[in-house]
């Protein structure tokens, strides 16, 4: 099976600006750019946009029980941990996953699976987190895989250490993490990556260093939510560990940017979730400044529910400051590297599976420019159409 795409007005290539361009692909992998052979369908770009198809390196898309009444507590200016105890927040969804079954979560999550795509995801990661013992998480898990086989994009699967069950000391909770979660998860080979949320009241460094580093013996890559609401060392960490990513990052320290830039983290950033907590970005400009790869994510949870990386692009550049090419950049290509997949994914480059977007606009400058529409007309998976807007 062979496939043209011609008459491309500007080409994203995940690294840089292509005019008038044409991209042939042949099983479902980039052969060449800029050279019209002939195949089997041609699909016309009408001088349009395209770019590679958007890499989500960090979700929460699985869960049960949407927040939506928190709505009203954000916008009375209540933070997110007057939020938790007022009965929202993590435990609430943990109480709603875990009733949920298997069938329901999957449906849910499918249903989220599908609005990703339709705006343009074509790779999503997505972790467990919301089952806090070892039944749930590992349902959680199997459901994610499930998905994963299943799905038309790429799903990459993550445990995560998300928060201390109610009834539970950190430490005896880590024990559990550590002597049946991972145990099982490893041997079942049901996670690519084990994340964990370093913070004040859920797990400190110490105990992060000890989940990640267990998770290493299975295999499992280590990835840190980091610095989100306060700096207590959970960046040095990430590179001490030699994360695949640190995310979140709006308290880091510029001693951390500095240790995070040479173990060669990649920063995550999640500008949706500052956005919906009305707090302070990340200073993505000082990262970037670092030689830090910065990468975008929707951070999709039930706190903070967007699944469309058009979005994120555009408060990347309203909100903190980076240039459309470099926001396109860490959407794509740097969030593929968070992921571990740049080798496959993220790119429009010969060799690279054929994951492509025609947007329905002229430029790459148009994407941060028209706000509140879905861009994408067309989505191509492993060089096929996947979605296509009526
Ligand atoms: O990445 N920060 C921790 N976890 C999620 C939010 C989880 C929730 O509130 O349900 C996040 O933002
Ligand atoms: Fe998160």
């Amino acid at each position: 099976m062979s496939l043209l795409i011609k008459n491309i007005g500007e080409l994203f290539d995940g690294y840089k600006i292509i005019k008038n361009t044409s991209i042939y692909i042949e099983n479902g992998k980039i052969k060449s750019i800029g050279r019209e052979e002939k195949a089997d369908e041609i699909i016309d770009a009408s001088n349009k946009f395209v770019m590679p198809g958007f890499v989500d390196c960090h979700t929460h898309a699985i869960f049960s029980g949407y927040r939506a009444f928190e709505i009203e507590w954000k916008i009375e200016g209540l933070s997110y941990k007057e939020i938790a105890e007022r009965g929202g927040g993590i435990a609430y969804t943990v109480e709603q996953t875990r009733k949920a079954s298997k069938e329901k979560l999957k449906k849910e999550t499918m249903e989220r699976v599908k609005e990703m795509i339709k705006h343009g995801t074509t790779t999503a990661e997505i972790k467990s987190g919301y089952g806090l013992d070892t039944e749930n998480e590992i349902k959680m898990l199997e459901v994610i895989n499930e998905i994963k086989n299943n799905a038309s994009i790429d799903i990459v699967p993550t445990f995560l250490a998300h928060a201390v069950p109610k009834d539970m000391k950190a430490d005896d909770f880590v024990d559990v993490i550590v002597e049946e979660m991972l145990p099982e998860i490893g041997e079942r080979k049901l996670a690519k990556f084990c994340d964990v949320f370093c913070e004040v009241g859920y797990f400190n460094v110490e105990q992060s260093r000890k989940i990640l580093m267990e998770a290493k013996k299975y295999g499992m890559l280590p990835k840190i939510h980091a610095d989100e609401f306060s700096c207590m060392g959970c960046s040095k960490l990430a590179a001490e560990l030699e994360a695949a990513s640190a995310d979140h990052l709006l308290m880091t320290s510029e001693k951390e940017m500095e240790l995070l830039a040479d173990a060669g983290v990649v920063a995550t950033l999640l500008p949706a979730t500052p956005f919906i907590l009305n707090e302070e970005y990340p200073d993505a400009n000082k990262m970037l400044r670092y030689g830090i790869d910065v990468a975008l994510a929707t951070d999709l949870n039930p706190n903070c529910y967007v699944t469309n990386m058009q979005f994120i692009v555009q408060l990347a550049c309203y909100k903190m400051g980076m240039k459309p090419i470099e926001a396109l950049k860490a959407a794509t290509i740097n969030a593929a590297k968070a992921l571990k997949m740049e080798k496959k994914v993220g790119s429009i480059e010969v060799g690279k599976n054929a994951d492509i977007l025609i947007m329905n606009v002229p430029s790459h400058l148009f994407i941060p420019y028209k706000i509140g529409v879905n861009l994408v007309e067309k989505v191509i998976k492993n060089g096929k159409v996947i979605y296509s807007q009526q």
